[in-house]
């Protein structure tokens, strides 16, 4: 059989039929056919999951038992501390929480696949929580006995105490981060799915491709540009420094979404609303300033890290963190995308094309 070349990157390909969510060039997003400022204006993190897990919004019994499950499991055994603790301070957060689920996988008690994913959704916020912390030597914060799950995870990253409307922000940035069709991360778990490993090794999988900053890593990227770009007076002047330097802005740009994100519009929005209750508006002024230089010199919008990056920010969340929240919240889509492609399978095995040598014969290695 003739094998078809592709795009690089798989731009423009489609690799599965889904019924999970998808984004459009014109800006929009669904999740499951409901469109996300929709969800965002009102449905909480746990219904949001619910859907993306199970393809219908739940009913008053079925959140309730969900919620309360994700909440139950949540408690971790100890052992998979001390396996991350065993890393050291010098561990990157992302290969910290990689490590306390590839040791979940080995501890877990868990039978059913079910039973595995459950366990995975529940303890990713204290992995994410704890992945800088436990390295260190620190003892772990563990999640409180109130709140849902977005304020339980706030309550673990930062000492901080949230307003009402701070909470109800952080929890709509977890909805934005919980999914997004055929991103690298989800690809990669559909891959690992696609051999029947366990959820385990797909969800660690999903977190090695989240680590780079062209994923995940970049709501830290952005923020450590922004940070290095400091004034909003100075925003020309950076851009422009930037692109001298070939390098790429942070949080801009993106694969689908060529006009605008509109996850990153509403958290533009909550940002504008934040400072404005702050009293102080020069990191809404500085990343609004950056985007209109960018949009003006090459046409590019920013994603859904630019905006997400000053919301941790002023939420008081150590920059190291944000990649560790994505992932805390990308775990129910993963886990959505492992079922679909476990329900419909078909081993992920594609072909290349081969460019290199030819031909070649095997020389003994005293006579090369
Ligand atoms: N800053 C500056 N230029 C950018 C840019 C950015 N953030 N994103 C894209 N571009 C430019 C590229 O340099 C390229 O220009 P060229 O055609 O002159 O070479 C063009 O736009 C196309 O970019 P490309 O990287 O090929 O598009 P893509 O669809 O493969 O990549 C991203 C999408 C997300 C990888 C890319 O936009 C990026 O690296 N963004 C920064 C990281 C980021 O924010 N990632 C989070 C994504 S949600």
């Amino acid at each position: 059989m003739e094998a078809v070349k592709v795009p690089r990157g798989l731009a423009g390909v489609s690799v599965a039929d889904t019924r999970i969510s998808k984004s459009s060039a014109d800006g929009s997003l669904v999740y499951r056919g409901y469109p996300i400022a929709d969800l965002a204006a009102n449905a909480s993190f746990e219904e949001t999951a619910y859907l993306v897990l199970n393809g219908k919004l739940p009913t008053r019994g079925e959140l309730d038992s969900f919620a309360s499950g994700i909440a139950r499991r949540s408690s971790l055994d100890r052992r998979v501390f001390d396996i991350m603790g065993a890393l050291g301070g010098g561990a990157h957060p992302i290969d910290a929480i990689r490590t306390g689920v590839s040791a979940l996988g080995s501890i877990d008690a868990e039978q059913s696949i079910q039973d595995k994913e459950a366990s995975i959704e529940s303890k990713m916020p204290v992995l994410a929580a704890n992945c800088l912390r436990v390295p260190k030597g620190e003892p772990p914060r563990l999640p409180g006995k109130t709140g849902g799950f977005a304020d339980r995870l706030l309550q673990m990253l930062t000492p901080r105490e949230a307003s009402e409307f701070d909470r109800w922000v952080f929890e709509r940035v977890l909805i934005f981060y919980m999914e997004h069709d055929m991103n690298a991360s989800s690809f990669t778990v559909r891959v690992v799915a696609s051999t029947l490993a366990d959820p385990y090794a797909a969800a660690s999988a999903g977190l090695a491709s989240l680590k780079g900053p062209l994923h995940g890593g970049a709501n830290e990227a952005a923020m450590e540009m922004l940070l290095r770009a400091k004034d909003p007076e100075n925003a020309g002047p950076f851009v422009e420094a930037t692109f001298r330097e070939g390098r790429k802005l942070m949080g801009f740009g993106h694969r689908v979404y060529k006009q605008f994100d509109p996850r990153a519009r509403l958290c533009k929005e909550y940002l504008g609303e934040m400072t404005k209750k702050r009293g102080d508006d020069r990191i809404y002024r500085l990343c609004d300033a950056i985007e209109r230089e960018m949009w003006e010199k090459k046409k590019i919008p920013p994603n859904l890290d630019y905006y997400a990056a000053p919301i941790f920010y002023l939420l008081g969340i150590e920059v190291p963190l944000y990649t560790p929240i994505f992932a805390a919240s990308r775990v129910f889509g993963w886990m959505a995308h492992y079922n679909e492609q476990v329900e419909e399978n078909k081993l992920i095995r594609p072909d290349s094309t081969y460019v290199g040598h030819a031909g070649r014969s095997y020389v003994p290695i005293e006579k090369r």
